[in-house]
């Protein structure tokens, strides 16, 4: 019997998604609803471009940015580089000074110690924000990734107060056993 990951696996295969994670924004996006046509969007870990593909079938430009190449979409423009690197931002600003939505899927290499994915997922996650709190728009919107444990809780704290509409939520099309969790902020405010 096929498992859900294979389920997933074999959607994206025949809908045409780089990735099952595609599957994931498209669920959040429905309950959330976090892109809008004419939306300028920054997908940052965004390798092999299945969330990429989902913003530009909703109607919006993107940016994209990861560590590793990305075959070209259309709609989309590309940087290869370190979402913790200062100069990542300048060349994301160089883009846009602002954006509406900022979406995160950056995941750290897994190296199967719990304690230590997840701390670096909070890393990459911090990174994503503190890219978010430079470029986005007042009023946009926000979602990164997290692997669970001790210290989502304090990242939480930390991001709370900037968004009027904050929420932890577990997609469908994440695994059943995965550690993964996504902040979805809402409603960006400056402080
Ligand atoms: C799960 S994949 C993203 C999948 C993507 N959302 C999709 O739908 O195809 C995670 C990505 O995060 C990227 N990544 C990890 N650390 C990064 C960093 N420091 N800067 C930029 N990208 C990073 C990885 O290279 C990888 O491509």
């Amino acid at each position: 019997m096929k498992d859900k990951q294979d389920y997933y696996y074999w959607k994206a295969k025949k809908e045409g998604y780089r990735s099952r994670a595609a599957y994931k924004l498209l669920q959040m996006n429905r309950t959330f609803k976090l892109i809008r046509e004419g939306d300028l969007v920054l997908d940052l870990g965004a390798t092999p471009g299945g969330w990429s593909q989902v913003a530009v079938e909703l109607g919006a430009k993107v940016v994209a940015v990861d560590l590793n190449p990305m075959p070209p979409i259309d709609g989309v423009t590309f940087i290869k580089g370190d979402i913790m690197a200062p100069e990542t931002l300048e060349r994301i600003k160089e883009i846009s000074e602002t954006y509406d939505v900022v979406m995160s899927d950056a995941s750290p290499k897994i190296s199967g110690k719990w304690t230590i994915d997840h701390l670096r997922s909070i890393d990459l996650a911090r990174a994503s924000f503190n890219i978010a709190k430079e470029v986005l728009k007042p009023g946009g919107n926000f979602v990164v990734k997290v692997f669970q444990g001790e210290e989502i809780q304090k990242l939480f704290g930390e991001l709370k107060p900037y968004f009027r509409f904050k929420k932890f939520h577990s997609p469908k099309a994440s695994r059943k056993r995965s550690a993964e969790v996504y902040f979805v902020g809402k409603r960006f405010r400056k402080i």
